[in-house]
């Protein structure tokens, strides 16, 4: 889904050459997607992979090859399109443009531009693309060391299949998960430091192996709190219960099924966390035992009899430890009711022990892209109006921010 986070950014999209080329046809749309508009620049290695035809053709704008193009009145390029950039992407980036860079050499259009470049308000972004030895080569990590060091963002690498026919470390990212880097680039990095652990979707009580008790939670505002808590700079696990739901990118995730299986996994996980929230909607009882075969008619009418327990508080019990007592755990709580919403929310806050409770009302939040909070803490109530999951997952983390480290919102 676009969220169009890109509206009004101007991205000059910069290629070199290699065979992941084929993948910025792709990237030039999606930038285009979320609302950016491309500027392609491509090195003379480039158009022996993609022809500047297609990429003008997708951008909608003339490519630029060559520090010599008369077009800009000035025939200054190198300066007029690192002005007008809010980012320079470099998708790919290969071995080659990645040791010009490193040594701030200026010898063609693209590496000129990115010297050119204003450093504090121009972002320079490296998607590198090569093969696993290149990649892990001395030279290629002392360079990546540097050109990190002298302010740009590398991103990281995939694994896999390349294109020479050995497999390893090297690939590019895929369009879709560049596109995200970018977009968390540019979110203010308010939870730098923290380690923020989210609970997710529903559980799965098992009555048989065949049947069970679960609910409608479709882990869609969890996942998107994981990710906006990810774009601000957090560590983020996300203990997810059974949703058909893509892993944020730069999340790790562990899978569970059970409200006792998610319990296990965040006991686990809570001694590393500064941050919990607890958004998943675990089921209240389990049958008491689960039957080894499945429950079978026997035409006589009669109905199982099925006996509950109890499941554990997973927020309730993470609070009330020590680290939580100590202030070295910040617990957030969630409530999905369908009535009185801000009463019902006062009062599960005081009832799970926790400074800051969110309260949405279930049935018109479950499973949808859009939802709206209200937020519950000592100083009151804040509503946040009916938005995107994603947009109010953003709202929740800056309010979290503010609430873990007032001297710095101040
Ligand atoms: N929660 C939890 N472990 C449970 C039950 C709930 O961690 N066994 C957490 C949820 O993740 C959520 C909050 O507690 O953050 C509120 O959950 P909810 O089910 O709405 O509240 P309950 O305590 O179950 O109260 P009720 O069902 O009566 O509304």
């Amino acid at each position: 889904m676009n969220t169009f986070d890109l509206q009004g950014k101007h991205i000059v999209l910069g290629l070199t050459g290699g065979v992941a080329c084929y993948k910025a046809a792709q990237l030039c749309r999606d930038l285009q997607r979320e609302g950016a508009t491309v500027q392609v620049v491509m090195t003379e290695a480039a158009t022996h992979f993609i022809t500047e035809v297609t990429m003008q053709a997708l951008s909608g704008r003339p490519v630029f090859t060559s520090q010599w193009d008369a077009r800009p009145d000035n025939n200054m390029a190198h300066i007029h399109l690192s002005r007008e950039a809010d980012a320079v992407l470099i998708a790919p980036c290969s071995a080659d443009f990645i040791a010009k860079l490193a040594q701030g050499r200026a010898d063609e259009l693209l590496s000129l531009l990115c010297l050119a470049r204003p450093l504090e308000s121009t972002p320079l972004l490296l998607s590198p693309a090569m093969n696993r030895e290149m990649w892990s080569h001395p030279a290629t990590q002392r360079n990546l060391d540097q050109v990190a060091a002298d302010g740009a963002v590398v991103l990281g690498v995939g694994t896999g299949d390349q294109a020479c026919g050995e497999t390893g470390d090297g690939r590019m990212l895929e369009p879709a998960d560049i596109v995200t880097e970018l977009i968390a680039h540019f979110q203010p990095k308010r939870l730098t430091g923290r380690k923020v652990l989210v609970t997710a979707g529903p559980t799965f009580e098992a009555i048989d192996p065949v049947r069970g008790i679960t609910n409608h939670s479709s882990g869609k505002m969890g996942f998107a709190i994981a990710r906006a808590a990810q774009e601000a700079g957090a560590e983020v696990l996300l203990i997810a219960g059974p949703v058909q739901l893509p892993t944020p990118h730069g999340v790790q995730r562990v899978d569970v099924v059970s409200a006792q299986d998610m319990m296990a996994a965040t006991q686990q996980a809570l001694p590393w966390a500064t941050v919990l929230i607890a958004t998943a909607a675990v089921a209240d009882w389990r049958p008491a035992s689960a039957s080894q075969q499945k429950i079978k008619k026997d035409g006589s009418g009669e109905v199982p009899d099925l006996h509950f327990v109890e499941n554990p508080d997973i927020l309730k019990s993470a609070a009330q430890s020590a680290r939580a007592q100590a202030g070295e755990l910040y617990c957030v709580g969630f409530a999905a009711e369908s009535q009185d919403l801000v009463a019902n929310a006062q009062h599960k806050r005081a009832r799970k022990g926790v400074p800051l409770l969110v309260g949405n009302i279930g049935p018109t939040a479950f499973g949808r892209d859009d939802n709206q909070l209200i937020l519950v803490d000592a100083q009151g109530v804040t509503e946040l109006p009916r938005a995107s999951k994603l947009l109010l997952a953003r709202q929740l983390v800056a309010e979290l921010a503010r609430r873990l480290d007032p001297l710095k919102a101040a």
